[in-house]
């Protein structure tokens, strides 16, 4: 039966008032600055009621004040409403860029000896990262024996045990992956493949908030972040931008999505080089970040 409050935003069996809902969205923002507009309340409605349920919690008030005091549930709050649409060589244009435009000269600086790295950030559940390792091995099968990596990470603990699983249904892959790189890279198990062998040695899982503090010294050949920026405000995505700037070499690349573009102190470090690719230039880069 549902207790219909005068002031719910949604009004199904467990109300949804205004300020459960501006709570969630502070703080989710204060922990990702994930940024949700009032428009996104029965997204979080649809997404939270299960965990209330799960909970046996009775209204949204409740599961609030068990946020506020919860680390766990929070993180738990996290998953859900975060958005882990991926796929394989997702808008593929940025992988042939990379496959024709940068991936010789970097493989040509990795056989000299030199350290080659890549960062999928906002990884979700490692396709992203696998194919970008899968583009690098298909033009140098012994690519793995280099000091070539790719780096992958997400917010989410649940995409980053994901990826570092690295099973996925062998439908999907079909799809996008070819038979020879499916039938050489991925183990059969059952309905599904799991990454294997020189795919999987090339790619490492880390939790990593993109809008924390970043442990890595960098710098990073090929920065891929895309369909992610998306979900921060205006503010969030130009100090992204600029901390991208500082973390790529001269001459390095950064993808984004198909929605996005790179605005405010960092376009003066990174210029627009193609559809949603930008380069860093060689300007050295006093206080942008
Ligand atoms: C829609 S997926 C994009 C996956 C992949 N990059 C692609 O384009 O297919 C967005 C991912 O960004 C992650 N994400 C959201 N906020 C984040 C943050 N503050 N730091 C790191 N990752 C974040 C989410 O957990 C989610 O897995």
């Amino acid at each position: 039966m549902s207790a219909l409050r005068k002031d719910s935003l949604i009004e199904g069996d467990f109300p949804l008032t205004l300020e459960d809902f501006r709570d969630i969205a502070a703080m989710l923002y204060a922990d990702a600055r994930i940024h949700l507009t009032d428009s996104k309340a029965s997204l979080v409605y649809s997404r939270l009621i299960k965990r209330l349920r799960a909970l046996n919690l009775e209204s949204f008030a409740d599961y609030c004040a068990l946020l506020r005091e919860e680390e766990a549930e929070r993180s738990e709050m996290l998953s859900a409403l975060t958005t882990n649409v991926t796929r394989f060589f997702r808008e593929r244009h940025h992988f042939e860029h990379f496959s024709s435009s940068v991936l010789p000269g970097l493989l040509a600086r990795a056989r000299r000896g030199a350290r080659v790295r890549l960062w999928s950030a906002g990884c979700s559940s490692g396709e992203e990262p696998y194919s970008i390792a899968l583009t690098v091995l298909e033009q140098d099968p012994r690519a793995a024996d280099l000091d070539i990596k790719v780096l992958a990470t997400d917010i989410d603990p649940r995409m980053i045990a994901r990826g570092r699983d690295g099973v996925y249904p062998e439908a999907a892959l079909a799809e996008d992956v070819s038979t020879g790189a499916l039938q050489r890279f991925f183990f059969k198990e059952g309905s599904a493949r799991r990454a294997a062998g020189e795919l999987r040695k090339m790619v490492a899982f880390r939790r990593l908030n993109l809008n924390g503090d970043w442990p890595m010294r960098g710098p990073f050949d090929i920065i891929f972040c895309r369909n992610v920026a998306i979900y921060f405000d205006d503010a969030t995505q130009e100090a992204l931008w600029a901390k991208f700037a500082a973390m790529l070499a001269p001459g390095g690349w950064l993808y984004i999505g198909h929605s996005e573009r790179v605005d405010g102190p960092a376009s003066a470090y990174l210029d627009s080089a193609g559809v949603t690719a930008y380069r860093r230039n060689a300007k050295p880069q006093g206080g942008a970040q």
